[in-house]
């Protein structure tokens, strides 16, 4: 215990708000006490300035979070093009000094309520980026707050726990046995490049580790189909298989991957012998249509062939909480690894994927070290999570997905993705309804794309045009958030049915502003004229 021989005076605070320097300084032959000098200087003052900086902290939130709930879905989707304070931001030099805690807070809140795009407007319905649970964000808040490193259990027997229980949880979403294990991740792209490393280590065995590609002479290969999300090329490229690796294999006019193209693709391959099949990834939910692959097909393929099954079912994964899921996502239990991302469809805030396995030891296989660290394990005997994954310090995400699955359960998930897919069925047949606008590819799950044509006389090479200068005027114009697709060759808009907050009242207004800006645009002469 360290004895305190003489009070030094605390920081001062002015009336802004600013730290000023303390008045005396420590006599200098006074003994050195660490503990008395903290207060004394910046720089190892920050316990004593957190400490006092916490009421002020919990006002802030308080109001922040009841404004930010108003402003959220109200006003501009998307922030003003040009910005003066960006501009400021991007300039801004390193402080020398601190501010006043008021002061960075007042500048903070500027900035979040100016300059972010909202996306719990209920007019946000771009790529898969729901808003975010109150509750999952506390729970975000609090994880931080307690700062647990969730790499062993020994440094967070409770993340431990936590994310063990996260994981067999989102395992009984995809009906998966109880002996499946997992990893929370940053999102999918991560989480498909674990499972595809986790599948090389199955086929190739220790030596992966060793010689990791180099030891077979034959180069490995990944079947998906053309509809894959493009982390799988990333993935390949980190596990040094590069993108030539990837078979993207036809799919039907329902964007599943054709069965028997894939089982031509898989022989040449063997026959050919200079490529050893290494796994397919089927999807439960492309990124465009949201369109499922037939999974027990996918299964059977991949048995004939004595090769890894995986299921990219990031978002669509959780449709089987519907009441009525969508045809192919029953399936997805077959696989031998699945990604899902509770930041999609738990509506838990950024970042947070995961990656299940069958069996536990395909992670533990890959990527278990025999480090400089003590392996102390976890509680019930659970693995440690730095042997399971990518990192060794990891933050308490589980306590976000706990949260949110506990406050809502697994009928209040349920209901809100069937009133989703109803969402998503309502735009469907208001667009295939009204001649003015036409759908493209499927639509059976939550991601709906369709294009404005008008009076139908123009072509494609207009229309594409045209297109794409409604959707850069409705996002420049604040009114809504939506991406642009190209589906065989016509360009047109995709939106994403993630947002708890939309209403059929929304969705009325989004058709009703890309009509007006389609019936009042230029024709292709008048552009072209300026
Ligand atoms: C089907 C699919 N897979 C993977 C990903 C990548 O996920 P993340 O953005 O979490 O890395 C996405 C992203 O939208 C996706 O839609």
């Amino acid at each position: 215990m360290v004895h305190r021989k003489s009070k030094q005076p605390p920081e001062q605070t002015t009336e802004q708000g600013a730290v000023a320097p303390p008045t005396t300084s420590a006599p200098a032959d006074a003994s050195p006490d660490l503990d008395e000098q903290r207060g004394s200087s910046v720089a190892t003052g920050l316990a004593e300035a957190q400490h006092g900086d916490l009421p002020v902290l919990v006002e802030f939130l308080h109001r922040f979070w009841e404004s930010h709930g108003a402003a959220g879905s109200q006003g501009r989707v998307v922030p003003a093009e040009r910005s003066l304070l960006l501009d400021h931001l991007l300039a801004e030099p390193f402080p020398r000094g601190p501010s006043s805690i008021a002061e960075v807070l007042r500048q903070a809140e500027t900035l979040l309520q100016r300059e972010t795009v909202k996306t719990s407007h209920p007019m946000f319905l771009g790529y898969v980026t729901p808003p975010a649970l109150d509750i999952a964000a506390l729970g975000d808040a609090l994880a931080a707050i307690v700062n647990q490193n969730v790499a062993f259990g020994a440094l967070s027997p409770l993340g431990t726990v936590l994310e063990a229980t996260a994981i067999r949880w989102l395992g009984q979403i995809i009906n998966y046995p109880a002996t499946c294990g997992g990893i929370l991740t940053s999102g999918g792209s991560d989480a498909n490049l674990y499972a595809l490393a986790a599948a090389r280590s199955r086929l190739l065995g220790a030596a992966s580790a060793t010689d990791g590609n180099y030891g077979e002479p034959r180069r490995l290969r990944i079947y998906c189909s053309d509809k894959t999300h493009h982390s799988i090329d990333k993935a390949a490229i980190l596990l040094g298989m590069g993108t030539r690796s990837i078979t993207r294999v036809q799919t039907d006019a329902k964007h599943r991957i054709r069965i028997d193209a894939l089982r031509a693709a898989i022989k040449h391959d063997y026959n050919s012998g200079n490529w050893l099949p290494a796994a397919i990834v089927g999807n439960a939910g492309t990124r465009l249509c949201c369109a499922f692959d037939d999974m027990a097909a996918l299964r059977d393929v991949a048995d004939e062939n004595e090769i890894w099954f995986h299921v990219d079912a990031a978002y669509g994964g959780f449709l089987r909480l519907a009441t009525a899921p969508p045809e192919g996502v029953e399936n997805i239990h077959l696989a031998d690894s699945v990604v899902l991302d509770p930041h999609k469809l738990l509506f838990v805030p950024f970042d947070c994927g995961s990656v299940l396995v069958r069996h536990s030891r395909d992670l533990s296989n890959c990527f278990g070290t025999e480090g400089e660290y003590i392996e102390a394990k976890s509680p019930g005997g659970l693995s440690d999570f730095a042997n399971l994954g990518m990192q060794l310090g990891r933050s308490m995400k589980a306590l976000k997905v706990w949260l949110a699955l506990k406050r809502f359960g697994r009928d209040g998930f349920g209901l809100e993705i069937t009133r989703l897919l109803d969402l998503a069925h309502y735009l469907a047949k208001k667009i295939a309804d009204d001649v003015r606008f036409e759908l493209l590819g499927p639509t059976s799950g939550l991601a709906l794309c369709f294009r404005w044509r008008g009076d139908g006389r123009s072509g494609d090479e207009h229309l594409n045009v045209l297109n794409s200068r409604i959707r850069r005027s409705i996002i420049r114009e604040g009114t809504a958030f939506i991406d642009e697709v190209l589906l065989e060759g016509k360009t047109g808009f995709r939106v994403c049915m993630t947002n708890f907050r939309t209403t059929t009242t929304a969705l009325d207004a989004l058709i009703e502003a890309i009509a007006k800006l389609g019936t009042t645009s230029k024709t292709m002469g008048e552009w072209s004229r300026g």
